[in-house]
């Protein structure tokens, strides 16, 4: 490859472990060559293998063409019309899933709610009866800003009912992200909460929302589900109780007969750029392969338990909380709070309690754990674990080890799922009674889904080769657009290697063929599993007073995979100290959210840069991460002579 990128894997794991046979046995695919084949009959006919996986779904009329592919937009099962909520909940009344829970609920502070497919169905009809009644009509947009409560789910699927495209915005979103968010989106209403519980603290969602209106011309209505019971601010005629309006509503609500390329959701997230980009998603290809993949990978069944533990405002709550395992008619555990509260043993005693025997989490969760120590999960009986899965980063072998003798007692598979917010489903993960794995690769590509690694002009890399991880064919849950800007869509993931769709990540492929993820290759940061652009931390960093110049970037953490590590030059004579640090860390929380406070600031005369003027953001990595975590007190004094040095990198 004559362009081979930064990133070096210095992985060489050997370690492989294949599915035991009392587990590939009972799997839905049982044998590595059981696998292959599909891969290969897929391989060959991709439309023809997900239009099979399609007609698991309920139509109310089927497609006429399953792929319709103007590169690079796609339409799937063209001409079809369904409903994403008809196919969660009315296609499961008619059978014995009738009366099977739906969602088991644990709060916080510790209550309990199951919720039947019949009792969820009640709900949403009536929500969706509410949201009419607000004059929500097929094709508006509405915002979700709430607590990981069963009435998300609800909101969620009561917009699907009548064909409303939601945006959910993560709880810990500021007022200023979510006005952001909102107006790009162009929301006509709101549904948030009066607060939610994290760590037995309230977090005060609608005060947040109420800071957030005053810039969002377009909302004409709030809907405030009562969860912490906290007084807030309603401002008559705008704001409206969830149970007031609930008690009112009709039971009845036929799901709207829905195009298959109606946008079911659009979902924000960092990109290279200071603004965030709405990802677009539609219905019958993204249900598609959210329901099949939700099956294969998780090995699901109707006996199990099922417990993803992401928060509904990332992807992965979408697509495997809420839309795949309801689909699949699952039971699925949804908890509200923290994994350390009331203490550090809380997840292994909710699967306890619940046996759970599936478990989907985030390679930065488990280094957590590993951090506070196994005593707290040898004090639970997780016997009922069958299988385990990761997704959000690499995993690294020490933690993968960790999570399958300490979590999985070495009996159960670990499925390690790379996919993206733009893929809206797994697009690399092991088949669980299929593939031997090997800790630190999500393995091979699934049936239906053709990727490849290439070099900037699009040649394939040899075996071991680094290069950019692309897909050479649309897949069905693809996202169609970034919402109202066709052309940064075609810019951000099409014009970078030809005829590819390319999402920024690097990678490399080894002999057996499984993939190994080495992390991104553009300026964006991924911090305990989710995606900040390093243009939004400075974006947000330079609208201080103080601030004249920033750059921020990612370097090495050992809990949150990556942190984020800011350089800052200040306005003419101002002076950087301790307090400044802490202001300028409030500030960024202010714009963004909690998540996006730099982990190291450090104040410099100047930031190095090119001839051109570009930000040398190599060489601030690794200034970045030769530093002493602690001694963030540093000020940056000899960039300029380092700059010397690079000046002619550019
Ligand atoms: C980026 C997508 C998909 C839901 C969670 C994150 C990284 C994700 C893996 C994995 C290595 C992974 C990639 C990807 N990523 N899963 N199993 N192994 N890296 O969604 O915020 O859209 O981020 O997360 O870098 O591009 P997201």
């Amino acid at each position: 490859m004559s362009d081979p990128i930064a990133i070096e894997s210095v992985l060489n794991e050997t370690r492989v472990f294949p599915p035991s046979q009392e587990f590939s046995a009972n799997a839905h695919i049982k044998s590595f060559e059981e696998y292959e084949k599909l891969y290969a009959e897929a391989e060959a006919d991709p439309e023809g293998f997900w239009a099979k996986q399609a007609e698991s779904l309920d139509w109310f009329k089927k497609w006429d063409t399953v792929l319709e592919w103007n590169e690079p937009f796609a339409k799937w099962f063209v001409g079809g019309t369904l409903n994403v909520s008809y196919n969660c909940l009315d296609r499961h009344l008619t059978t014995w899933r009738r009366n099977k829970a739906a969602i088991i609920w644990e709060g916080e502070p510790g209550e309990q709610r199951t919720l039947t497919y019949q009792q969820l169905y009640a709900e949403v009809c009536k929500f969706a009866n509410v949201l009419k009644g607000q004059n929500v009509k097929k094709g508006d947009r509405v915002a979700l800003y709430m607590p990981m409560v069963p009435e998300l789910a609800i909101a969620m699927l009561a917009c699907a009912r009548i064909g409303a495209t939601h945006t959910v915005i993560f709880g810990g979103f500021s007022a200023d992200a979510i006005a952001d968010r909102v107006n790009d989106g162009k929301v006509k209403l709101i549904v948030t909460a009066d607060g939610g519980y994290r760590r037995g603290a309230e977090v005060t969602l609608k005060n947040t929302i109420d800071n957030a209106l005053p810039n969002c011309p377009n909302v004409e209505a709030v809907i405030v589900f009562k969860r912490t019971g906290t007084k807030i601010n309603m401002s008559s005629g705008r704001d409206h109780w969830w149970h007031e309006l609930m008690a009112a509503a009709e039971t009845e609500c036929p799901a709207e007969e829905l195009d298959s390329e109606h946008p079911l959701y659009i979902l924000y997230t960092s990109g290279t750029t200071g603004k965030p980009k709405g990802i677009l998603h539609t219905t019958g290809g993204y249900l598609t392969q959210t329901a099949y993949t939700t099956k294969m990978v998780f090995d699901l069944r109707d006996e199990d338990i099922y417990w993803c533990t992401a928060d509904i405002g990332w992807v992965t709550g979408h697509s495997y909380v809420v839309y795949g395992p309801l689909a699949n008619g699952a039971t699925v555990l949804m908890y509200e709070g923290a994994p350390n509260y009331p203490d550090y043993d809380r997840f292994w005693d909710i699967i306890e309690r619940h046996r759970v025997n599936i478990l989907y989490t985030a390679p930065t969760a488990i280094r957590v754990f590993i951090r506070w120590g196994e005593s707290h999960v040898l004090k639970h009986d997780i016997s009922s674990l069958r299988l385990l899965g990761t997704v959000g980063e690499p995993i690294n072998p020490e933690a993968w080890m960790w999570y399958h003798h300490v979590i999985g007692k070495g009996k159960c598979p670990i499925v390690d799922t790379w996919w993206q917010t733009e893929t809206g489903a797994i697009m690399i993960s092991p088949l669980p009674g299929a593939t031997p794995t090997v800790p630190g690769t999500a393995t091979r590509p699934l049936p239906g889904i053709l990727l490849d690694i290439v070099s900037k002009s699009g040649e394939p890399a040899g075996d071991n080769e680094g290069g950019y991880l692309v897909a050479k064919h649309p897949w069905p849950s693809m996202l169609r657009t970034v919402y109202g800007d066709d052309e940064r869509y075609k810019k951000t993931y099409w014009s970078e290697i030809p005829n590819r769709y390319f999402a920024g990540d690097g990678a490399r492929r080894d002999e057996r063929g499984y993939y190994w993820i080495m992390g991104r290759v553009d300026d964006v940061i991924n911090v305990s599993g989710h995606r900040l652009g390093t243009a939004e931390v400075e974006s947000a960093l330079v609208s201080h007073e103080a601030v004249a110049e920033a750059a921020a970037v990612g370097r090495p953490d050992e809990v949150k995979g990556q942190a984020i590590s800011v350089f800052v030059t200040l306005e003419g004579g101002r002076k950087g100290d301790e307090a400044l640090k802490n202001e300028l860390r409030a500030h960024v929380a202010k714009e963004i959210g909690a998540l996006a406070k730099p982990d190291d600031i450090r104040f410099t005369d100047a930031l190095p840069k090119t001839r051109s003027g570009k930000i040398m953001r190599r060489l601030l990595r690794e200034v970045a991460a030769g530093a002493d975590v602690a001694g963030d007190v540093t000020t940056l004094e000899d960039l300029s002579v380092l700059e010397k040095l690079r000046d002619d990198e550019d």
